[in-house]
């Protein structure tokens, strides 16, 4: 595994990887859904490429950029005992030197939902991955269905600027409790966590709901977390999968999502229905 931390030399060894290339790009402290989208890459592909950087641009100013868990030499060690050919970690001034004024915006993605809780979250968000799939040119890249809105975009983005390579989409991996694997959950205390269950519990609940109307999930949801004395719901939002378009009427499927504070610390989660409440 030979680990990179320079645009230049990234460059070059990209042209020596057997195809295809799979490419997992991360922020690093990794933890299970990382190594489920290694796992996929390596399984698709001869090589994979995991890139790993806390990327500022997609921090607001009041949000965790600074205390964001950077723990290089343990995610060098579990990426060794997984199929990994190259690591890339560049220094911020590597990937964005100064002077650096090139950004991308998905109009249609970048201003609903997270959006428009977290302004500039997903401009940084498509101009980090667009820098990654220029610059390593994989035929597939991973990411998580548990940010589904940044999925839609990265595919949008893709399509929108003839990138070349495909987007796949790995199902949420989840904790035995039930709560989504993310680098945010290590901020949670111990009832902080219990009370993080809720999340998930409030969207599995909604399985075999036949027939309700998005008002009536939503509100099956906002009342599950309103027992929780610690969660503050930032979002619950019922959505065509594809569009992200606010749902009246569920014909086919509906994504529904649901941001919220568990103590201090925001969460995300969703799942994909279909008319007749099953899980897609
Ligand atoms: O999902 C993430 O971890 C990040 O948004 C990504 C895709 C690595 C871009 O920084």
């Amino acid at each position: 595994m030979e680990v990179i931390t320079s645009v230049k030399d990234m460059r070059e060894s990209i042209f020596k990887l057997p195809r295809s290339i799979g490419l997992v790009p991360t922020m690093g402290d990794l933890h299970q859904g990382h190594q489920e989208l290694i796992n996929c890459s390596s399984t698709d592909n001869v090589s994979t490429i995991v890139s790993i950087f806390v990327n500022p641009l997609q921090f607001l100013p009041n949000e965790d950029f600074e205390e964001y868990p950077r723990n290089i030499d343990r995610d060098l060690e579990i990426l060794k005992d997984l199929n990994v050919d190259l690591v890339f970690i560049p220094t911020i001034d590597e990937f964005y030197p100064p002077g650096f004024s090139t950004y991308i915006d998905v109009e249609k993605f970048s201003d609903k939902l997270e959006g428009k809780s977290r302004p500039g979250h997903f401009r940084g968000v498509a101009t980090v991955v667009c820098k990654l799939l220029v610059l390593c040119r994989p035929d597939y890249a991973y990411f998580g269905q548990k940010d589904a809105q940044q999925v839609l975009l990265i595919r949008q983005m893709n399509r929108d600027l003839n990138l070349g390579g495909s987007i796949v989409t790995i199902p949420t991996v989840r904790d035995v409790d039930g709560v989504a694997f993310s680098s945010r959950n290590k901020y949670l205390s111990s009832n902080e966590r219990k009370a993080a269950r809720t999340l998930y519990q409030s969207l599995e609940n909604l399985q075999g709901l036949k027939s309700s109307t998005p008002e009536e999930l939503k509100n099956a949801i906002s009342s599950a977390l309103a027992k929780e004395p610690l969660i503050q719901i930032d979002y619950v939002n019922i959505s065509d999968p594809d569009t992200l378009e606010e749902l009246n009427l569920i014909e086919k499927k509906c994504l529904i999502s649901i941001a919220a504070y568990v103590g201090k610390v925001r969460l995300i989660d969703n799942l994909v229905l279909d008319n007749t409440g099953v899980k897609f």
